[in-house]
């Protein structure tokens, strides 16, 4: 049997949604399962290639809850995503590997099932529901389960993202977090999160400029990535209606409808930073897909 998984990069955050509001995006990484005598794992740094690597541990979570001895695998990884970037390398990951051991064990999950295991295992939801599901999801916590909405979005909107070439840990970034923030800062955040989803659903540019604003994280994190300020001013310079921090970061995207302008700002930001990664995104339906050859 041959299990072939591939999951997509999502943003989360989307400005003034933390922890809540997530998109999958078009850019994947694939990874490739097949039973083996001995583990192996490819197609990734050396630090990776044992069984704590983060897509076994998904794959082993899923053997766990259905009560099944995980089988030994020959994992290839060919990631698309970049790790550490904020573009939700972890969920695409564990969700992954819990994929495919769900397909060696004949299908006993729903993708349900799948987004709550990899949302336990992030701790947040909102990188999991749109790796998982695809598209543009709101989610949450209650009751100890996670919930998933998927909500409309225009397809004309462009994500320009610039991927810098150091990493901002997510620890470090929840860290510099308020502890508290003020009813006035929960009503701006709350008002603006609902506006954005509006923005995105209608494709509203100038709604969308004054919707992606936010106060809960942003302030703290943007000191976090040295290039935030050049970047941001390319990304307006450039035409861009909003300007966020992808996850906890480094990734930076600029959100606009027109090709040309997210061609303009990932080119300028390539001329000014040419060890980034820049790529003109745009809204991936689908979320982790699984092909099985026997
Ligand atoms: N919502 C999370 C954060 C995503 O911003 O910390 C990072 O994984």
């Amino acid at each position: 049997m041959f299990v072939t998984v591939s999951a997509p990069a999502s943003t989360s955050n989307l400005g003034p949604g933390f922890d809540c509001l997530g998109l999958a995006l078009s850019l994947r990484s694939v990874f490739t399962f097949e039973p083996s005598d001995e583990l192996i794992v490819e197609g990734c740094p050396e630090a990776y290639r044992n069984a704590d690597n983060l897509v076994l541990q998904g794959f082993r979570t899923l053997c766990r809850q259905a009560g099944a001895e995980a089988p030994t695998v020959r994992l290839t990884i060919n990631a698309g995503v970049p790790v550490a970037r904020g573009l939700g390398s972890s969920s695409t990951c564990i969700a992954a590997g819990a994929a495919a051991a769900n397909a060696f064990l004949g299908n006993p999950f729903t993708k349900d099932d799948l987004f709550q295991i990899c949302a336990r295992f992030e701790g947040h939801p909102d990188n999991a529901a749109p790796c998982v599901l695809g598209g543009l999801t709101a989610s949450f916590a209650a009751d100890e389960r996670f919930h998933a909405l998927a909500l409309p979005i225009s397809p004309d909107w462009r994500f320009a993202a610039v991927i810098p070439d150091y990493e901002v840990k997510t620890a470090d970034a929840r860290k510099a977090m308020p502890k508290e923030i003020s009813v006035k800062d929960s009503v701006f955040t709350t008002s603006h999160a609902i506006a954005m989803i509006n923005a995105l659903a209608s494709g509203d540019e100038d709604l969308l400029a004054e919707a992606c604003r936010d106060r809960l994280h942003e302030p703290c994190r943007r000191k976090l990535i040295a290039d935030y300020e050049t970047l941001r001013a390319l990304a307006f310079e450039s035409g861009a209606s909003a300007f966020f921090i992808s996850g906890s970061g480094s990734t930076l995207i600029a959100m606009t409808k027109s090709d040309e302008t997210a061609l303009r700002f990932t080119a300028a930001a390539r001329d000014r930073f040419p060890s980034f990664d820049a790529h003109v995104l745009e809204t991936c339906r689908e979320g982790v897909e699984v092909k099985v050859e026997e």
